[in-house]
């Protein structure tokens, strides 16, 4: 064994809750999503021409052989992420170790995302946040065919511990904003395992093109533009991303200020477009923001994530106590030399 292939590593990257702003990273709009405290780790040590890992929660483990030619065919489904991550990192060395998550799978927490960048990380990968999340959302499209957007990678690379993270994805730029001390979020599961997830996110997505080609970028375009769009649906998947991107910036400056009331309102509006205008809602998650809103004390609740099943994201006073996970926002991924 060579010095290098004896150094133990261990990387960490936590899940992401969005707060607000769904369903507009790749439209190039708004969104405010913060790391979570439940995580994936990884831990172990390189070695040369293989990834070797058990998990704790996948009953096969992974033998993945370097180099990675065709990752999209790696078995156990769960090694697509690795092997994508692999390919498209093109690394030298691989891993043998172990994974352990306390992120729950299919749930709308970025569990896949979490995954991608601490196998990005113990494989050396490094370089500014943006290039590691392009990496990852790479090896993502390649495990699930998906055409998803950069949301999960840039907020769990890109996150400060106590804040929120506010990104635009015209200019990639990310700003910091510190979660008010008044302010509690809570994560609470649906139980419903997200669902037709894949084809009805990638419609979606073409929704928003198609609008796009008629009006412009959405994220600086105005509900009064919607008129040139004659498709029903597409002018209503329009009126989700534009009015959304209106909300997540108001939304920060109610981070800003400290005013849980009108946060509570905007989350409560953005579910509701989710819903009404994008329809990536489910009865599970109805269920679960209508049980919410009926607790004192508890002033917004959302879906969070891609929809169609998964978590609810609240927003509460502190003395509420609620079923749910209660989450601070834990920071970025790091890898650690131990
Ligand atoms: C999933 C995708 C993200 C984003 C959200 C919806 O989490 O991976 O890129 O589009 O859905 O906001």
């Amino acid at each position: 064994m060579s010095a290098t292939e004896s150094v133990r590593l261990r990387a960490t990257a936590p899940g992401r809750v969005n707060l607000i702003g769904d369903h507009t990273d790749y439209m190039g709009g708004l969104a405010l999503p913060m790391t979570v405290p439940m995580a994936t780790v990884i831990e172990g040590h390189r070695v040369a021409g293989r990834i070797s890992l058990r998990s704790d929660s996948e009953a096969e483990p992974l033998e993945v052989l370097l180099p990675v030619m065709d990752p999209a065919r790696a078995r156990p489904p769960w090694g697509r992420y690795v092997a994508g991550v692999a390919n498209q990192l093109g690394a030298p060395l691989g891993f043998d170790g172990e994974v352990r998550s306390t992120l729950p799978a299919g749930a709308g927490l970025s569990s896949s995302a979490a995954l991608e960048i601490a196998v990005a990380l113990v494989l050396g990968a490094s370089g500014p946040p943006l290039e590691i999340a392009r990496l990852c959302q790479a090896a993502e499209h390649i495990a699930t065919g998906v055409p998803s957007g950069l949301l999960d990678q840039l907020a769990i690379l890109g996150s400060e511990p106590g804040s929120a993270t506010l990104i635009d994805f015209d200019s990639l730029q990310l700003e910091s904003i510190p979660v008010p001390e008044t302010f509690q979020f809570w994560v609470l599961d649906s139980g419903q395992r997200r669902q037709l997830v894949g084809s009805e996110y990638a419609t979606r997505r073409s929704e928003c093109e198609q609008a796009a080609q008629l009006i412009g970028p959405l994220p600086r375009a105005d509900i009064s533009d919607l008129t040139a769009i004659s498709d029903e649906v597409v002018a209503a998947r329009a009126r989700h991303v534009i009015s959304e991107c209106g909300r997540v910036r108001e939304f920060a400056s109610t981070l800003r200020s400290g005013d849980i009331r009108s946060a509570g309102r905007l989350m409560n509006l953005s579910h509701q477009s989710l819903r009404d205008d994008f329809e990536v809602s489910t009865p599970a998650l109805e269920r679960c923001v209508e049980v919410l809103l009926a607790v004192p004390g508890v002033h917004g609740a959302r879906l969070t994530g891609a929809g169609f099943g998964g978590c609810v994201v609240a927003l509460a006073e502190r003395r509420v106590e609620l079923n749910g996970w209660r989450v601070e926002p834990s920071g970025s991924a790091r890898l650690e030399i131990l």
